[in-house]
This record gives C-alpha cells, sequence and structure tokens, in this order.
C-alpha cells in the first residue's frame, strides 16, 4: 500500500481528525522545516501523519533521537514507530502535551505542526500553544501550516498567549496550496 493510499484511507475513517485528502508535498515539507537543524536541537512535532515533515527534519540533519513525534491516529503512530524506531513516538492527543516528559527534562527548540488548527475549538488550540510552549526554551518556535488566508491562530488566542505570529513563506506546489507561519514569545517590553 502507498503512502498516498493509507492516508486517503485515515482520512476516509476520520475526515475532520486527518482534515487532507493527501500528505502534504516536499515544497511544504522543505519550507516548514528550513528554519530547523542539527542545531535547533530537541524537536517536537505534532500531527506527524505519515511523516512528510519528519522525513524533512531527518534530512536537515535533526536526528531521529532528538525527535518526538506526538500522533493522535493509532494508524500513523504505530508506522511512524516502525519507521523511526530511535525517536519517541507517542499515540496521544496534543492537548495533553503539557502532562508529558519528552527529552529527560530537556526543553525543545523548535516546534513543528501539522495539526488542523482551523477546525479545533479554542480552548483545544489553547491547550495545545500553551503545552509547547512550555516544552520549549525562550527562543523556541512553533511551525504551522494552513490552507487558508491567515495565521490559523486567531490574534486574541496569540495576544492571550503573549505570542506574536509571522509568515515565514507559501507554496503554491502543495495540494492544496499551504503558507507557513512561524510562532514565538514576544519580546518583554524595556519601558524604553
Ligand atoms: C493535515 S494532517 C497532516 C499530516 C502531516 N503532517 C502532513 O503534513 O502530511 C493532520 C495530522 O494531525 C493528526 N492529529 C489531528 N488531531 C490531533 C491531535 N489532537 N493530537 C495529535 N495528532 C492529531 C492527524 O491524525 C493527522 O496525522
Amino acid at each position: 500500500m502507498t503512502e498516498a493510499l493509507g492516508f486517503f484511507q485515515a482520512w476516509l475513517k476520520s475526515p475532520l481528525r486527518v482534515a487532507a485528502i493527501a500528505p502534504s508535498g516536499r515544497a511544504l515539507s522543505s519550507l516548514i522545516t528550513s528554519e530547523i537543524s542539527h542545531d535547533t536541537g530537541p524537536v517536537i512535532e505534532l500531527g506527524p501523519g505519515s511523516g512528510s515533515f519528519t522525513r524533512a527534519l531527518i534530512a536537515g540533519g535533526v536526528r531521529q533521537e532528538d525527535l518526538a513525534l506526538i500522533e493522535f491516529g493509532s494508524e500513523f503512530a504505530a508506522a511512524l514507530h516502525f519507521r523511526y524506531p530511535q525517536a519517541r513516538t507517542l499515540w496521544m492527543d496534543a492537548t495533553r502535551l503539557r502532562t508529558v516528559d519528552l527529552f529527560d527534562g530537556r526543553l525543545a527548540g523548535a516546534v513543528v505542526s501539522g495539526l488542523p488548527l482551523l477546525s479545533m475549538p479554542p480552548r483545544k488550540i489553547i491547550a495545545i500553544l500553551a503545552g509547547a510552549f512550555r516544552k520549549m526554551r525562550v527562543d523556541g518556535a512553533f511551525y504551522q501550516f494552513t490552507y487558508g488566508p491567515s495565521c490559523p491562530v486567531p490574534r486574541r488566542l496569540l495576544d492571550r498567549l503573549g505570542l506574536e505570529a509571522e509568515r515565514i513563506g507559501g507554496t503554491l506546489a502543495n495540494i492544496p496550496p499551504a503558507a507557513v507561519y512561524r510562532l514565538r514569545r514576544r519580546a518583554p517590553e524595556t519601558g524604553l
């Protein structure tokens, strides 16, 4: 069974959770991982699915041991565990991120998210982002892709969490075309 067919079958079973009929293509995978390398240290991937971004992360120098893969679909989680035995694959809901120790207490340098945030209620998005930033260093960044025309995290949620979002690029070479946003903690005000 090809990766694309397996992905499509997962979507047929759970269209809301999978939220795409095909895995992300190479252009989007390169874009969302473009600022991440071996030097980033531990990386958390949320909703890796069939592993398009995981492959790009490893190709970009991230060691399997420095990867935590958080996936709610049992079909995807089992395949990821088999393919990346040295990565930490957790079959769980990303909203519970704050409850797990991923890298023996070390903090991550980045989070890469393939989660369908646009179809999630605000309380779920808050739990995911609060958990992710709790697991990251202060200079850590959260990368999220979207098929929509703007950042998939509404402005009022960014304000509430003290985050800022920047679009780092977009690609038409994906089905459908997609853009990537980088979320970071806002710099503290200096009062000057
Ligand atoms: C749009 S697909 C993206 C898959 C892959 N990253 C890609 O770009 O090809 C969304 C993925 O998020 C997973 N997912 C959805 N909700 C989740 C949750 N609450 N916790 C963890 N994974 C979730 C789905 O099972 C699916 O693998």
